[in-house]
């Protein structure tokens, strides 16, 4: 497991924490490879025996949303694949991570915004100007099935960072000012172009790089210049959606006199980074965590010699329970069964104020 130090000013370590970060084509073979694909679809896509998980849309969907689902969930499930005569898998917490990262990108595809108010903003934001869907216009842009940023949300996000000061620029000379895109708009607007008749059926993407590499980066090309103090992105706890990162790409020509143009890895190092970061700072209220894990009568087994004693540190994280759910989850089951102990359910932030709890036990 990849540990990572976070200290965004000199000497100051605002967190510290283990965060794995994944990768949505490798989630999407596991999928495969895991048969959850014989059960669940994704966009309507795969089994129809159990729920679709691309639609799982609530704002915050975050690792440890899929953590409580995947513990709430399990003992049906175990039993469906019992019937199905199908064998348990077993994930270890990289493997957690890459599933999270090709369910966050199917998510992208969701078609939550609403298509028609997309076009409409395409059209009054002064995108159409230079884009057309098939073609190349007189301007220039390209057309928009051409785009790599219709299957993948840290592409756009650079795409919008780049060519917003050219946009600044041309749109200056005309007299107009700068649009400002809220995220709803730019959710709107990514709902329209991957509803398309000629991009519809493209498949989602999701590869953000290595958090380490990505804090570098994010002091060489000058972020943390604004992005201290108040301004820090690790002050910003709930998790960012790919439409609202686009956006504030796209909105910082507004606020910057000079910006350097950004290139693919460098985006996936930067998206890497700042993910890690709302992961690494989402932690949950250890003095709750400790409510939640006796009221489920984890104690009672793990207080009390009947299980090992849980001092799990930093391995406490949501891909890690995601794991220990497959590995050590039906012979856990089979005892609670035999003690009377109802098997756990996880609402709002039980899982995350949980994992705090577990990372104070050493
Ligand atoms: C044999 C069929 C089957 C297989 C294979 C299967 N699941 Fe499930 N899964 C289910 C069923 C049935 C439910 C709903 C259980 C319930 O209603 O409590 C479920 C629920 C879930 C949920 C909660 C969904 C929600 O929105 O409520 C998640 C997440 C999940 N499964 C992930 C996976 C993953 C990841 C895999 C592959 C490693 C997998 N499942 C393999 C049958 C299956
Ligand atoms: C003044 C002309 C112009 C306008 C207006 C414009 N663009 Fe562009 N756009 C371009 C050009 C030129 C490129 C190719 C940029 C390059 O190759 O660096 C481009 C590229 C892009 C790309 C990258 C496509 C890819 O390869 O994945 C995206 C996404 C994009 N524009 C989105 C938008 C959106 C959204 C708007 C409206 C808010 C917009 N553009 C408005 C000229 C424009
Ligand atoms: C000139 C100052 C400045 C620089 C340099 C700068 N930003 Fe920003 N950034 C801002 C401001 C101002 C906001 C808007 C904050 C707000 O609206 O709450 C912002 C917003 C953001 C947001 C959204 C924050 C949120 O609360 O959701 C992200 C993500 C972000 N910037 C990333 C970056 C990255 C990555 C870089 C470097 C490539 C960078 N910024 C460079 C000033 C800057
Ligand atoms: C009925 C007894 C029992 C209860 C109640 C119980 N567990 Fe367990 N747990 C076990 C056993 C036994 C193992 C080891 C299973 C194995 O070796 O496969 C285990 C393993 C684990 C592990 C893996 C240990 C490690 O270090 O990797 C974690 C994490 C865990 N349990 C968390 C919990 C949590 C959280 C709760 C409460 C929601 C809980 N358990 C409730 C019996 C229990």
């Amino acid at each position: 497991m990849k540990r990572i130090l976070i200290g965004l000013v000199a000497g100051a370590v605002i967190s510290q924490a283990a965060v794995l970060v994944g990768d949505s084509s490798r989630g999407a073979a596991l999928f495969k490879s895991q048969n959850c694909e014989t059960c669940h679809s994704i966009n309507g896509e795969g089994g129809k025996m159990a729920p679709d998980l691309g639609k799982r849309a609530s704002r915050g969907y975050s690792p440890a949303d899929l953590a409580a689902l995947m513990w709430n969930h399990a003992p049906q499930m175990w039993s469906a694949m019992e019937k199905a005569n199908l064998t348990k898998p077993k994930l270890d917490s990289q493997q957690s991570a890459d599933l999270f990262a090709y369910f966050f990108a199917a998510r992208y595809f969701e078609k939550k915004g609403d298509a028609g108010r997309g076009r409409q903003l395409f059209v009054s934001k002064g995108c159409a100007e230079c884009h057309n869907i098939t073609s190349t216009n007189g301007l220039g842009g390209t057309p928009v099935m051409k785009w790599a940023s219709v299957t993948d949300p840290i592409e756009l996000a650079r795409q919008m960072w780049n060519h917003s000061p050219k946009m600044r620029d041309t749109m200056g000379a005309k007299g107009m000012k700068m649009p400002i895109l809220t995220a709803l708009e730019m959710n709107d607007i990514a709902v329209y172009l991957q509803n398309l008749p000629q991009t519809k059926n493209l498949k989602p993407e999701f590869a953000p790089a290595s958090p380490t590499t990505g804090e570098t980066l994010f002091q060489a090309k000058g972020c943390i210049g604004c992005h201290v103090g108040e301004n820090s992105l690790a002050k910003k706890s709930s998790m960012r959606t790919a439409s609202e990162f686009a956006a504030s790409m796209w909105n910082h020509s507004s606020k910057m006199k000079q910006q350097s143009e950004l290139l693919p890895e460098e985006m996936r190092r930067l998206v890497g980074y700042i993910w890690a970061l709302q992961f690494a700072t989402d932690d949950g209220l250890a003095a709750r965590g400790q409510k939640v894990f006796e009221a489920r009568g984890c104690g009672n087994c793990h207080d009390k010699g009947l299980a090992p004693k849980l001092a799990m540190g930093e391995r406490a994280n949501s891909y890690e329970m995601i794991s220990v759910l497959w590995g050590h989850g039906p012979s856990m089951q089979k005892q609670m069964a035999s003690q009377g102990i109802k098997w756990p359910r996880f609402e709002n932030t039980d899982m995350s104020d949980l994992l705090a709890y577990l990372r104070t036990r050493r």
